[in-house]
């Protein structure tokens, strides 16, 4: 039976145990810092099972020790950015975390895959991956997913005629400079950008940007998570089942779409290897540009993010 180890019990993490549990049968440790609080969910769940048909197995608790032998590991422990909190904050709040997670189970799980949701998910899974010492296929982030869900979401809510057959992906970062292809993608193998209405895709793709905030604006004091975790789901089973699937996720780039050395939302086949190819599309030059614009952003908040931990350090 394969083993995933879930860092993070909040709503993210619980909600990815669940549903990973119900879609196929494995053995899940769910471990958070704060007392009980991992060990109760994973109890509830494992009660749900019975009805379910699923054997899977689930023990939860603080210590990280429970995730040795693991074939993957989610990371989904941090803090949420709240008002007020730039991503420079979030990133020196939550790079300590990641990190720490990182360096135990390249310890305990020698040779799982790591998946990091953990925001800011590019400068967070580049942080994860240093510290791990993993080769850089077996680390990605889940982002891209997410988004593209969304972007899929809204496409068909907002089109007059719901487009069939849509392959669509989102590419660049989780925030302002996220890259929909909306030339690129395609609607019955046709480009996107000519099925469907200019301002329509316009809206869809402002929509898409701004998903997470505008469920963050309602909840008040959450942020998502259904969708969050459908989508780390998907990723970890093309992990598991070594499926060869091709989704959007952080990657590590090393001179695809002409970037390199940095984790940026990119097209990748996925394995139980983890990254197996990064899959290089003929993106539209508008396309192209907003990639590298990406790139720009995350190359600098790293920096900043590097240059802060070492004045800390001084
Ligand atoms: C989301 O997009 C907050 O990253 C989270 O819902």
């Amino acid at each position: 039976m394969d083993k995933v180890t879930i860092f993070g019990a909040g709503h993210v993490g619980a909600t990815t145990a669940f549903y990973l549990a119900l879609s196929a049968t494995l053995e899940i440790a769910l471990v958070d810092v704060a007392e009980g609080r991992a060990t109760g969910i994973a109890m509830d769940i494992a009660q749900a099972m019975p009805y379910t048909g699923s054997g899977s197995r689930l023990v939860g608790g603080t210590d990280p020790g429970l995730a040795e032998g693991s074939d993957l590991v989610v990371v989904t422990a941090g803090f949420p950015r709240t008002p007020g909190m730039s991503r420079l904050d979030l990133t020196a709040r939550n790079a300590p975390i990641v990190t720490d997670i990182a360096r135990k189970v390249a310890a305990g799980s020698p040779s799982a895959v790591l998946v990091n949701v953990t925001n800011p998910v590019d400068e967070m899974t580049f942080m994860a991956w240093e510290a791990s010492g993993f080769d850089e296929r077996r680390v990605a982030g889940m982002a891209g997913v997410l988004d593209t869900s969304r972007f899929m979401y809204f496409l068909d809510r907002l089109a007059s005629k719901p487009p069939r057959d849509v392959n669509a992906m989102v590419l660049g970062t989780h925030g302002d400079e996220m890259v929909p292809l909306t030339e690129t993608s395609t609607v019955g193998g046709r480009p996107l950008s000519g099925e469907v209405d200019a301002d329509v895709l316009g809206r869809v793709v402002e929509r898409t940007r701004d998903g997470g905030a505008e469920i963050v604006s309602y909840m008040k004091t959450g942020s998502a998570y259904y969708a969050p975790a459908v989508s780390i789901g998907t990723m970890a089973l093309a992990i598991l089942g070594d499926t060869g699937r091709v989704l959007p996720v952080s990657a590590y780039l090393k001179g695809e779409y002409g970037i390199s050395d940095m984790f940026l939302g990119v097209p990748a086949k996925l394995g139980r290897d983890g990254v197996l190819e990064v899959v290089e599309l003929p993106l539209s030059l508008g396309e192209l540009s907003a990639l590298e614009a990406a790139a720009t952003g995350v190359g600098a908040r790293l920096a900043e993010a590097r240059k802060a931990g070492s004045d800390e350090s001084d």
